[in-house]
Protein backbone atom coordinates (compact mmCIF):
# COMPACT_ATOMS: atom_id res chain seq x y z
CA UNK A 1 0.00 0.00 0.00
CA UNK A 2 2.90 2.01 0.31
CA UNK A 3 3.10 3.23 -3.39
CA UNK A 4 -0.35 4.44 -3.29
CA UNK A 5 0.36 6.50 0.02
CA UNK A 6 2.77 8.26 -1.54
CA UNK A 7 0.89 8.96 -4.75
CA UNK A 8 -1.98 9.98 -2.38
CA UNK A 9 0.39 12.52 -0.82
CA UNK A 10 1.46 13.91 -4.33
CA UNK A 11 -2.52 13.97 -4.88
CA UNK A 12 -3.28 15.69 -2.06
CA UNK A 13 -0.33 18.79 -2.97
CA UNK A 14 -1.02 22.25 -4.61
CA UNK A 15 0.47 21.15 -7.89
CA UNK A 16 -1.40 21.66 -11.40
CA UNK A 17 -3.82 18.66 -11.80
CA UNK A 18 -1.42 17.87 -14.84
CA UNK A 19 1.44 16.94 -12.58
CA UNK A 20 -0.28 14.91 -10.32
CA UNK A 21 -1.59 12.69 -13.28
CA UNK A 22 2.23 12.87 -13.96
CA UNK A 23 3.04 11.49 -10.86
CA UNK A 24 0.77 8.99 -10.67
CA UNK A 25 1.24 7.74 -14.18
CA UNK A 26 5.36 7.32 -12.77
CA UNK A 27 4.06 5.51 -10.14
CA UNK A 28 2.22 3.24 -11.68
CA UNK A 29 4.46 2.77 -14.59
CA UNK A 30 6.77 1.03 -11.66
CA UNK A 31 4.81 -1.26 -11.32
CA UNK A 32 3.05 -2.23 -14.83
CA UNK A 33 5.55 -0.98 -17.23
CA UNK A 34 3.19 -1.05 -20.08
CA UNK A 35 1.07 1.64 -18.99
CA UNK A 36 2.20 4.12 -21.34
CA UNK A 37 -0.90 7.00 -20.96
CA UNK A 38 -3.00 8.37 -18.69
CA UNK A 39 -5.57 10.41 -20.41
CA UNK A 40 -8.49 12.15 -18.90
CA UNK A 41 -11.77 13.25 -21.25
CA UNK A 42 -14.69 15.87 -19.89
CA UNK A 43 -17.90 15.53 -20.21
CA UNK A 44 -20.17 18.40 -21.07
CA UNK A 45 -24.18 17.73 -20.72
CA UNK A 46 -25.20 20.64 -22.26
CA UNK A 47 -23.77 19.62 -25.57
CA UNK A 48 -23.38 15.94 -25.32
CA UNK A 49 -19.69 16.44 -26.06
CA UNK A 50 -16.86 14.65 -24.75
CA UNK A 51 -13.19 16.55 -24.65
CA UNK A 52 -9.70 15.21 -24.31
CA UNK A 53 -9.05 17.00 -21.03
CA UNK A 54 -5.06 16.14 -20.07
CA UNK A 55 -3.24 13.20 -20.80
CA UNK A 56 0.45 12.16 -19.30
CA UNK A 57 1.86 11.06 -22.38
CA UNK A 58 4.25 13.63 -24.55
CA UNK A 59 2.95 15.87 -27.33
CA UNK A 60 2.73 13.70 -30.19
CA UNK A 61 -1.16 12.80 -29.28
CA UNK A 62 -3.65 12.01 -32.52
CA UNK A 63 -6.59 13.02 -29.81
CA UNK A 64 -5.06 16.21 -28.75
CA UNK A 65 -7.97 18.68 -28.77
CA UNK A 66 -9.94 15.95 -30.43
CA UNK A 67 -13.94 16.36 -29.37
CA UNK A 68 -16.42 13.58 -30.07
CA UNK A 69 -19.99 13.84 -29.14
CA UNK A 70 -21.18 10.72 -27.09
CA UNK A 71 -23.62 9.83 -29.46
CA UNK A 72 -20.61 9.06 -31.89
CA UNK A 73 -18.47 6.76 -29.61
CA UNK A 74 -20.70 3.52 -29.18
CA UNK A 75 -18.17 1.75 -27.27
CA UNK A 76 -17.95 4.65 -24.87
CA UNK A 77 -21.72 5.33 -24.56
CA UNK A 78 -21.85 1.21 -23.87
CA UNK A 79 -19.18 1.98 -20.54
CA UNK A 80 -21.87 4.26 -19.39
CA UNK A 81 -25.02 2.52 -20.03
CA UNK A 82 -23.51 -0.70 -18.27
CA UNK A 83 -22.19 1.36 -15.75
CA UNK A 84 -18.98 -0.93 -15.81
CA UNK A 85 -15.77 0.18 -17.01
CA UNK A 86 -14.37 -1.41 -20.52
CA UNK A 87 -11.69 -3.76 -20.92
CA UNK A 88 -10.34 -3.70 -24.69
CA UNK A 89 -7.11 -6.03 -24.05
CA UNK A 90 -6.46 -5.89 -28.21
CA UNK A 91 -7.16 -2.28 -29.51
CA UNK A 92 -5.40 -3.38 -32.95
CA UNK A 93 -8.79 -4.94 -34.18
CA UNK A 94 -10.42 -1.31 -33.70
CA UNK A 95 -8.37 0.18 -36.55
CA UNK A 96 -11.10 -1.74 -38.63
CA UNK A 97 -14.16 -0.11 -36.67
CA UNK A 98 -17.14 1.55 -38.27
CA UNK A 99 -17.15 4.98 -37.49
CA UNK A 100 -14.28 7.81 -37.42
CA UNK A 101 -13.72 7.93 -33.26
CA UNK A 102 -13.28 4.11 -33.40
CA UNK A 103 -10.50 4.30 -36.29
CA UNK A 104 -8.79 7.28 -34.64
CA UNK A 105 -8.07 5.12 -31.03
CA UNK A 106 -7.05 2.17 -33.73
CA UNK A 107 -4.79 4.39 -35.19
CA UNK A 108 -2.99 5.81 -32.13
CA UNK A 109 -1.28 2.44 -32.22
CA UNK A 110 -1.96 1.43 -27.85
CA UNK A 111 -2.25 -2.33 -27.97
CA UNK A 112 -4.84 -2.47 -25.14
CA UNK A 113 -7.18 0.29 -22.69
CA UNK A 114 -8.18 -0.12 -19.59
CA UNK A 115 -11.46 2.97 -19.44
CA UNK A 116 -13.80 3.62 -16.47
CA UNK A 117 -16.19 6.42 -16.23
CA UNK A 118 -15.76 8.82 -13.84
CA UNK A 119 -18.74 10.02 -11.06
CA UNK A 120 -19.19 12.87 -9.18
CA UNK A 121 -22.54 12.31 -6.81
CA UNK A 122 -23.95 10.21 -9.12
CA UNK A 123 -23.56 12.37 -11.67
CA UNK A 124 -21.14 11.08 -14.91
CA UNK A 125 -18.83 13.93 -15.84
CA UNK A 126 -15.85 11.81 -17.77
CA UNK A 127 -13.44 8.95 -18.75
CA UNK A 128 -10.69 7.92 -17.48
CA UNK A 129 -8.38 5.86 -19.95
CA UNK A 130 -5.49 3.79 -18.93
CA UNK A 131 -3.55 2.61 -21.99
CA UNK A 132 -0.97 -0.06 -22.68
CA UNK A 133 1.52 -0.74 -25.56
CA UNK A 134 1.10 -4.80 -25.06
CA UNK A 135 -2.07 -6.74 -25.23
CA UNK A 136 -3.93 -8.57 -23.10
CA UNK A 137 -2.09 -7.17 -19.82
CA UNK A 138 -5.88 -6.40 -18.13
CA UNK A 139 -5.92 -9.30 -15.52
CA UNK A 140 -8.45 -8.89 -12.74
CA UNK A 141 -5.35 -8.55 -10.19
CA UNK A 142 -3.95 -5.71 -12.14
CA UNK A 143 -7.13 -3.86 -12.77
CA UNK A 144 -8.05 -3.91 -8.95
CA UNK A 145 -4.56 -1.86 -8.53
CA UNK A 146 -5.14 0.21 -11.51
CA UNK A 147 -8.82 0.77 -10.06
CA UNK A 148 -6.94 2.22 -6.58
CA UNK A 149 -5.38 4.93 -8.70
CA UNK A 150 -8.00 5.40 -10.95
CA UNK A 151 -10.06 6.47 -7.64
CA UNK A 152 -7.67 8.97 -6.97
CA UNK A 153 -6.77 10.71 -10.21
CA UNK A 154 -10.93 11.29 -10.18
CA UNK A 155 -11.24 12.72 -6.81
CA UNK A 156 -8.31 15.37 -8.01
CA UNK A 157 -10.15 15.92 -10.91
CA UNK A 158 -13.58 16.19 -9.00
CA UNK A 159 -11.10 18.63 -6.61
CA UNK A 160 -10.42 20.69 -9.51
CA UNK A 161 -14.05 20.81 -10.60
CA UNK A 162 -15.30 22.02 -7.91
CA UNK A 163 -13.37 24.67 -6.92
CA UNK A 164 -13.68 26.52 -10.48
CA UNK A 165 -17.52 25.61 -10.19
CA UNK A 166 -17.44 27.01 -6.62
CA UNK A 167 -16.19 30.27 -8.20
CA UNK A 168 -18.74 30.63 -11.31
CA UNK A 169 -21.77 29.74 -8.28
CA UNK A 170 -19.85 32.91 -6.67
CA UNK A 171 -19.58 34.98 -9.27
CA UNK A 172 -23.07 34.16 -10.17
CA UNK A 173 -24.41 34.70 -6.48
CA UNK A 174 -22.68 37.95 -5.99
CA UNK A 175 -24.18 39.69 -9.11
CA UNK A 176 -27.27 38.70 -8.25
CA UNK A 177 -27.15 40.18 -4.98
CA UNK A 178 -26.02 43.37 -6.13
CA UNK A 179 -29.06 43.32 -8.38
CA UNK A 180 -27.04 43.14 -11.53
CA UNK A 181 -29.67 43.58 -14.30
CA UNK A 182 -27.42 42.89 -17.06
CA UNK A 183 -27.79 43.80 -20.31
CA UNK A 184 -25.72 40.70 -21.46
CA UNK A 185 -27.89 38.01 -21.35
CA UNK A 186 -26.86 34.33 -20.33
CA UNK A 187 -27.19 33.67 -24.27
CA UNK A 188 -24.23 36.31 -24.72
CA UNK A 189 -22.37 34.72 -22.23
CA UNK A 190 -23.24 30.66 -23.89
CA UNK A 191 -21.93 32.07 -27.15
CA UNK A 192 -19.14 33.93 -26.36
CA UNK A 193 -17.45 31.48 -23.97
CA UNK A 194 -17.69 28.95 -27.61
CA UNK A 195 -16.36 31.66 -29.96
CA UNK A 196 -13.55 31.47 -27.57
CA UNK A 197 -12.85 28.07 -27.31
CA UNK A 198 -13.35 27.91 -31.16
CA UNK A 199 -10.56 30.44 -31.44
CA UNK A 200 -8.55 28.90 -29.49
CA UNK A 201 -8.57 25.58 -30.65
CA UNK A 202 -7.80 26.57 -34.34
CA UNK A 203 -5.34 28.59 -32.55
CA UNK A 204 -3.84 25.51 -30.45
CA UNK A 205 -0.61 24.47 -32.80
CA UNK A 206 0.46 27.56 -33.62
CA UNK A 207 0.12 29.36 -30.36
CA UNK A 208 0.62 25.99 -28.20
CA UNK A 209 -2.23 25.95 -26.21
CA UNK A 210 -3.14 22.62 -24.65
CA UNK A 211 -6.23 20.82 -23.50
CA UNK A 212 -6.29 22.35 -20.50
CA UNK A 213 -5.86 25.93 -21.45
CA UNK A 214 -8.81 25.42 -23.92
CA UNK A 215 -10.71 23.98 -21.29
CA UNK A 216 -10.31 27.10 -19.26
CA UNK A 217 -10.48 29.68 -21.66
CA UNK A 218 -14.51 27.95 -22.00
CA UNK A 219 -14.97 27.77 -18.35
CA UNK A 220 -13.39 32.04 -17.45
CA UNK A 221 -14.54 34.10 -20.74
CA UNK A 222 -18.33 34.34 -19.16
CA UNK A 223 -16.53 36.11 -15.93
CA UNK A 224 -15.04 39.02 -18.35
CA UNK A 225 -17.43 41.46 -17.80
CA UNK A 226 -18.12 40.60 -13.93
CA UNK A 227 -16.50 44.09 -13.09
CA UNK A 228 -19.41 45.81 -14.93
CA UNK A 229 -21.31 44.37 -11.18
CA UNK A 230 -19.90 47.77 -10.17
CA UNK A 231 -21.16 50.18 -12.60
CA UNK A 232 -24.58 52.07 -11.99
CA UNK A 233 -27.59 51.16 -13.50
CA UNK A 234 -28.25 54.62 -14.60
CA UNK A 235 -24.88 54.36 -17.13
CA UNK A 236 -24.35 50.03 -17.40
CA UNK A 237 -28.43 50.49 -18.58
CA UNK A 238 -28.52 53.64 -20.34
CA UNK A 239 -30.58 53.27 -24.04
CA UNK A 240 -28.38 55.87 -25.98
CA UNK A 241 -24.35 56.85 -26.27
CA UNK A 242 -22.12 57.28 -23.48
CA UNK A 243 -21.02 60.71 -22.54
CA UNK A 244 -17.74 61.17 -21.72
CA UNK A 245 -17.81 61.31 -18.19
CA UNK A 246 -19.88 58.36 -18.16
CA UNK A 247 -17.66 56.41 -20.77
CA UNK A 248 -15.02 56.93 -18.04
CA UNK A 249 -16.67 55.29 -15.15
CA UNK A 250 -17.90 52.72 -17.48
CA UNK A 251 -14.06 51.72 -18.53
CA UNK A 252 -13.11 51.28 -15.08
CA UNK A 253 -15.09 48.19 -15.39
CA UNK A 254 -12.08 46.39 -16.14
CA UNK A 255 -9.56 47.14 -12.86
CA UNK A 256 -12.96 46.55 -10.69
CA UNK A 257 -13.39 43.27 -12.40
CA UNK A 258 -9.75 41.86 -11.61
CA UNK A 259 -10.04 43.46 -8.13
CA UNK A 260 -13.34 41.60 -7.40
CA UNK A 261 -11.77 38.13 -9.49
CA UNK A 262 -8.78 38.77 -6.82
CA UNK A 263 -11.26 39.16 -3.78
CA UNK A 264 -13.37 36.08 -4.64
CA UNK A 265 -10.12 33.75 -5.01
CA UNK A 266 -8.59 34.99 -1.99
CA UNK A 267 -12.32 34.36 0.11
CA UNK A 268 -12.98 30.89 -1.34
CA UNK A 269 -9.34 29.56 -0.82
CA UNK A 270 -9.41 29.70 -4.76
CA UNK A 271 -5.66 31.08 -5.45
CA UNK A 272 -4.39 27.79 -6.15
CA UNK A 273 -6.67 26.54 -9.58
CA UNK A 274 -4.35 25.62 -12.44
CA UNK A 275 -4.42 28.17 -14.89
CA UNK A 276 -6.00 30.97 -12.59
CA UNK A 277 -4.01 33.82 -13.84
CA UNK A 278 -5.94 33.50 -16.96
CA UNK A 279 -8.96 34.85 -15.53
CA UNK A 280 -7.42 37.50 -13.84
CA UNK A 281 -5.78 38.53 -17.30
CA UNK A 282 -9.48 37.87 -19.08
CA UNK A 283 -11.41 39.88 -16.71
CA UNK A 284 -8.72 42.72 -16.61
CA UNK A 285 -6.97 42.87 -20.49
CA UNK A 286 -10.21 42.23 -22.30
CA UNK A 287 -10.65 45.81 -23.74
CA UNK A 288 -6.77 46.16 -24.57
CA UNK A 289 -5.92 46.98 -28.09
CA UNK A 290 -3.22 45.40 -30.29
CA UNK A 291 -2.20 48.89 -30.91
CA UNK A 292 -1.42 50.42 -27.55
CA UNK A 293 -5.27 52.63 -27.84
CA UNK A 294 -7.11 50.01 -25.32
CA UNK A 295 -7.84 50.29 -21.45
CA UNK A 296 -7.10 50.25 -18.72
CA UNK A 297 -3.06 49.59 -19.45
CA UNK A 298 -2.42 50.51 -23.11
CA UNK A 299 -0.30 47.34 -23.24
CA UNK A 300 0.53 46.39 -27.13
CA UNK A 301 1.04 43.29 -29.55
CA UNK A 302 2.15 40.08 -27.48
CA UNK A 303 2.15 41.88 -24.37
CA UNK A 304 -1.65 41.77 -24.04
CA UNK A 305 -1.80 37.66 -23.08
CA UNK A 306 -3.62 35.81 -25.74
CA UNK A 307 -6.37 34.48 -23.51
CA UNK A 308 -7.27 38.13 -23.38
CA UNK A 309 -6.78 38.73 -26.94
CA UNK A 310 -9.09 35.69 -28.07
CA UNK A 311 -11.77 36.80 -25.24
CA UNK A 312 -12.04 40.39 -26.82
CA UNK A 313 -12.77 38.86 -30.21
CA UNK A 314 -15.21 36.66 -29.19
CA UNK A 315 -16.78 39.45 -27.42
CA UNK A 316 -16.89 42.10 -29.49
CA UNK A 317 -18.46 40.13 -32.16
CA UNK A 318 -20.93 38.77 -30.05
CA UNK A 319 -21.67 42.30 -28.87
CA UNK A 320 -22.12 43.47 -32.45
CA UNK A 321 -24.37 40.38 -33.64
CA UNK A 322 -26.66 41.06 -30.19
CA UNK A 323 -28.92 43.83 -29.26
CA UNK A 324 -27.68 45.91 -26.35
CA UNK A 325 -29.62 48.57 -24.60
CA UNK A 326 -27.75 51.18 -26.60
CA UNK A 327 -27.97 49.41 -30.42
CA UNK A 328 -29.32 46.93 -32.66
CA UNK A 329 -28.44 43.61 -33.31
CA UNK A 330 -26.73 43.39 -36.64
CA UNK A 331 -26.23 41.12 -39.00
CA UNK A 332 -23.20 38.65 -39.42
CA UNK A 333 -22.29 40.26 -42.27
CA UNK A 334 -21.65 43.67 -41.36
CA UNK A 335 -20.09 42.67 -37.80
CA UNK A 336 -17.53 40.22 -40.23
CA UNK A 337 -16.95 44.00 -42.19
CA UNK A 338 -16.47 45.55 -38.80
CA UNK A 339 -13.84 42.85 -37.59
CA UNK A 340 -11.91 42.44 -40.53
CA UNK A 341 -11.37 46.55 -40.08
CA UNK A 342 -10.24 46.11 -36.75
CA UNK A 343 -8.17 43.20 -37.46
CA UNK A 344 -4.40 44.32 -36.82
CA UNK A 345 -5.01 47.22 -35.31
CA UNK A 346 -7.46 46.79 -32.06
CA UNK A 347 -8.11 43.19 -32.07
CA UNK A 348 -5.47 40.01 -32.91
CA UNK A 349 -5.37 39.34 -36.55
CA UNK A 350 -5.25 35.82 -36.09
CA UNK A 351 -7.87 35.75 -33.49
CA UNK A 352 -10.30 37.44 -36.08
CA UNK A 353 -8.94 35.21 -38.68
CA UNK A 354 -9.65 31.94 -36.70
CA UNK A 355 -13.09 33.14 -35.97
CA UNK A 356 -14.13 34.20 -39.18
CA UNK A 357 -12.67 30.90 -41.28
CA UNK A 358 -14.93 29.19 -38.85
CA UNK A 359 -17.92 30.54 -39.97
CA UNK A 360 -19.72 28.13 -40.05
CA UNK A 361 -19.48 26.70 -36.62
CA UNK A 362 -19.70 30.26 -35.45
CA UNK A 363 -23.08 30.00 -37.27
CA UNK A 364 -24.14 26.52 -35.23
CA UNK A 365 -23.20 28.19 -31.87
CA UNK A 366 -25.80 30.80 -32.94
CA UNK A 367 -28.68 28.57 -33.63
CA UNK A 368 -27.59 26.69 -30.54
CA UNK A 369 -27.96 29.83 -28.11
CA UNK A 370 -30.49 32.36 -29.76
CA UNK A 371 -31.21 35.22 -27.44
CA UNK A 372 -33.37 34.27 -24.45
CA UNK A 373 -36.75 36.21 -23.61
CA UNK A 374 -34.57 37.77 -20.29
CA UNK A 375 -32.34 39.47 -23.10
P1 LIG B 1 -20.42 45.54 -24.63
O1 LIG B 1 -21.76 46.06 -25.03
O2 LIG B 1 -20.32 44.11 -24.20
O3 LIG B 1 -19.41 45.77 -25.81
C1 LIG B 1 -18.18 45.13 -25.79
C2 LIG B 1 -17.29 45.71 -26.86
O4 LIG B 1 -17.84 45.43 -28.15
C3 LIG B 1 -17.15 47.23 -26.80
O5 LIG B 1 -16.17 47.60 -25.86
C4 LIG B 1 -16.71 47.52 -28.23
O6 LIG B 1 -15.35 47.21 -28.38
C5 LIG B 1 -17.49 46.50 -29.04
N1 LIG B 1 -18.72 47.13 -29.55
C6 LIG B 1 -19.98 47.06 -29.04
N2 LIG B 1 -20.85 47.75 -29.80
C7 LIG B 1 -20.15 48.28 -30.81
C8 LIG B 1 -20.49 49.11 -31.96
O7 LIG B 1 -21.65 49.49 -32.17
N3 LIG B 1 -19.46 49.42 -32.81
C9 LIG B 1 -18.17 49.02 -32.60
N4 LIG B 1 -17.22 49.37 -33.47
N5 LIG B 1 -17.82 48.26 -31.52
C10 LIG B 1 -18.80 47.90 -30.65
P2 LIG B 1 -16.19 49.08 -25.26
O8 LIG B 1 -16.43 50.08 -26.34
O9 LIG B 1 -14.95 49.26 -24.44
O10 LIG B 1 -17.43 49.11 -24.33
C11 LIG B 1 -17.44 48.41 -23.10
C12 LIG B 1 -18.82 48.39 -22.55
O11 LIG B 1 -19.26 49.74 -22.34
C13 LIG B 1 -19.85 47.80 -23.51
O12 LIG B 1 -19.86 46.40 -23.40
C14 LIG B 1 -21.14 48.44 -22.98
O13 LIG B 1 -21.58 47.78 -21.82
C15 LIG B 1 -20.68 49.82 -22.60
N6 LIG B 1 -20.90 50.80 -23.70
C16 LIG B 1 -20.05 51.14 -24.69
N7 LIG B 1 -20.59 52.09 -25.48
C17 LIG B 1 -21.83 52.35 -24.98
C18 LIG B 1 -22.89 53.25 -25.34
O14 LIG B 1 -22.82 54.03 -26.31
N8 LIG B 1 -24.03 53.24 -24.56
C19 LIG B 1 -24.14 52.41 -23.48
N9 LIG B 1 -25.29 52.43 -22.78
N10 LIG B 1 -23.16 51.54 -23.11
C20 LIG B 1 -22.02 51.52 -23.84
C1 LIG C 1 -8.38 8.70 -25.50
O1 LIG C 1 -7.64 7.73 -25.46
O2 LIG C 1 -7.95 9.86 -25.33
C2 LIG C 1 -9.85 8.50 -25.74
C3 LIG C 1 -10.15 7.57 -26.84
C4 LIG C 1 -11.03 6.39 -26.47
O3 LIG C 1 -10.51 5.37 -25.99
O4 LIG C 1 -12.25 6.46 -26.71
C1 LIG D 1 -16.84 2.47 -31.11
O1 LIG D 1 -16.98 3.58 -31.64
O2 LIG D 1 -17.66 1.57 -31.25
C2 LIG D 1 -15.65 2.21 -30.26
C3 LIG D 1 -14.82 3.43 -29.97
C4 LIG D 1 -15.09 4.06 -28.66
O3 LIG D 1 -16.13 4.75 -28.51
O4 LIG D 1 -14.25 3.95 -27.74
FE1 LIG E 1 -15.96 44.44 -20.96
FE1 LIG F 1 -19.23 40.97 -23.05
Amino acid sequence: MSEYHDVLEELNKHTSLHDKVITAHKSIREIFPFIVRIAITIYDPDTNILKTYLHSSGDDNPLNHYQASLDDAPSLKAILDKGLPRIVNNLLTFEEGENEHTKRIGRQGYAASYTLPMFNNGAFFGFIFFNSDKTDVFTDSVLRQIDVYAHLISLAVINELTSIHTLTAAVKTTSRITHLRDPETGSHLDRMSRYSRLIATILADEYNLDDVYIEHIFMFSPLHDIGKISIPDNILLKPGKLTDKERTIMKTHAVKGREMIDDLLKNFGLENIEYIDMLRNIAELHHEAINGSGYPSGIKGNAIPIEARIVAVADVFDALTSARPYKEAWSNEKAINTLKSLAGKTLDQDCVNALLQNMDQIEIIQQQFVENSYG
